[in-house]
């Protein structure tokens, strides 16, 4: 087997993407799930573009151990010095500099000339290699540029020291077969190749990015700069995801990877989830949908035997096994299977009155979840947990102070509290913090009609982060107050 690179740029052109910028400790917390996923390389932040990325690629050279650090430069010596400044403190460090190579970059982004885009290219290569022994040369927009320049500037900076050749495709705008083949003329046409290694970097404005990437890999490239869930500038950057899960699937291809694939889900829900970003629903690998059986024919083939319409086990990328979607359309099988899933086992008759109101609900509300059905089976979710709502009242209107009061069954002892707050949920909450008093931020609250009636039952989903940590929990009941609560306290019943 040949041993394919990952380079994780989630954290430099994935943290490009307006709004989804993290802090410094998010970084490092990224970082780590990186290092755990199995990347091999980690590009950190661009250096001198903000103190910001700066400080987070000191603060991520010190968290993460195994893979290599990367700092993005410009070809500009000063760019350099404050990249080599930031990797002090990283145990493995690498610079990636780099220039346009295409004319559209030469002529007006530079106003130059091709001939002094290759002094520019080597000179950056040569200043990095005086401080570190890696250097990863870009060619920006090599997309573009016509291949028999770009290997003259390829074999020059690998004349100068550079140990890793990227070949981005900026704008996404090859085909796969024309990626590909530059690939396949760089790697027969550069003189000295055989030092580097070559690397694609494609962007997904065509929605080629992963397509282009593994045509440069089948063609010699054995580096690929990829992003969770495929984050990036505009239309985003190849994903991370679906390269590991390609490589898995056609072992033919004799090429193998780091990458710990039952990490990547928790790692795309960590990354979605920091960046306030959600997955589309069909994306490949880790939308919710990826692996969600939803017609009658296609569930009864799974539930037979998953090889009819299954080609990833959803346990190989970190899902749980929960891969049917019910539907208005699905049987009482699948039913009965989801429940005995969730660890729920019914009589026939219980079975048969739990799919009558399944029925009902399905047929108002389009996607029914595990939650959904655990309400209609009545399930106490809350019978093994060790803080439970003991009762809670509250009292709020227009021109009044919403004040909430309530009581909690802490593993058998009773505790209350009561609080003022600036709406019922928000006073509820804060009497819950007066008795669990712990450091925990709220992160995320949806709240969600189960069906469409104002006498419904209502479902909280919460994040809530307690010591560097996020909790998901969930609560469902006719009060919206209560299932706030509730989702609080399922949350803080999972804190380790
Ligand atoms: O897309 C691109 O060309 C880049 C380079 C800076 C590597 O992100
Ligand atoms: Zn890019």
């Amino acid at each position: 087997m040949d041993r394919l690179y990952i380079f994780d740029t989630t954290l430099r052109d994935g943290e490009q993407v307006p709004g989804c910028q993290l802090n410094t400790v998010e970084k490092i917390q990224v970082a780590k799930q990186l290092e755990l996923l199995g990347v091999d390389v980690i590009e950190a932040g661009f250096p001198i573009s903000s103190p910001g990325d700066y400080n987070s690629v000191i603060e991520i050279s010190k968290a993460v151990t195994w893979p290599t650090i990367c700092a993005l430069t410009r070809a500009v010596e000063k760019d350099i010095d404050v990249a080599v400044e930031a990797l002090r403190f990283a145990k493995h460090k690498r610079i990636h500099t780099g220039i346009g190579t295409s004319d559209p970059h030469i002529k007006y982004k530079f106003n130059s000339t091709r001939e002094e885009i290759i002094e520019r290219a080597v000179a950056a290569v040569k200043y990095a290699r005086r401080f570190v022994d890696d250097v990863e040369f870009y060619a920006e927009d090599a997309g573009r540029t016509e291949n028999e320049y770009l290997a003259r500037v390829v074999e020059a900076v690998i004349k100068a020291g550079a140990t890793v050749v990227n070949i981005p495709d900026t704008t996404g705008y090859c085909l796969p077969a024309e990626y590909g083949a530059k690939i396949k003329y760089l790697a027969e046409h550069v003189d000295g190749i055989d030092r580097a290694i070559i690397s694609t970097h494609c962007h997904n404005d065509l929605g080629m990015a992963t397509a282009n990437t593994m045509s440069g890999v089948i063609n010699g490239a054995r580096q690929v700069e990829v992003t969770i869930n495929g984050i990036g500038e505009r239309a985003g950057n190849t994903s991370l995801e679906e390269v590991a899960m390609i490589l898995k699937c056609h072992k033919h291809l004799g090429i193998e990877t780091n990458i710990n694939t039952t990490k990547i889900y928790p790692t795309s829900r960590m990354v979605s989830s920091l960046m306030n970003m959600p997955v589309q629903p069909n994306k490949a690998i880790v939308g919710k949908n990826a692996f969600a059986h939803s017609s009658g024919i296609h569930q009864d083939g799974v539930l037979k035997n998953v090889q009819t319409y299954e080609i990833i086990d959803p346990h190989d990328v970190g899902i749980d096994d929960n891969s049917i979607v019910l539907t208005a359309r699905s049987g009482r099988a699948a039913l009965k299977n989801r429940l005995a899933v969730l660890g729920v086992k019914l009589d026939s008759d219980k079975l048969d009155k739990v799919y009558e109101d399944f029925l009902r609900l399905a047929d108002k509300k389009k996607d029914m979840n595990d939650d959904d059905i655990l309400v209609l089976a009545g399930v106490d979710r809350t019978a093994n947990h060790r803080i439970k709502m003991d009762y809670l009242q509250v009292t709020s209107g227009v021109g009044v102070k919403p004040v909430a009061s309530l009581g909690l069954n802490i593993a058998g002892e009773h505790f209350e509290a009561c609080a003022c707050g600036n709406g019922p949920v928000d006073a509820a909450i804060k009497a819950l913090k007066k008795i669990v008093n712990r450091q925990m931020t709220l992160r995320e609250f949806t709240i969600q009609a189960i069906s469409r009636g104002s006498d419904d039952m209502g479902k909280v989903h919460m994040q809530v982060e307690y010591d560097n940590q996020v909790y998901y929990g969930f609560g469902a009941n006719t009060d919206i107050i209560a299932a706030s609560v509730e989702a609080y306290i399922d949350c803080i019943n999972k804190f380790k």
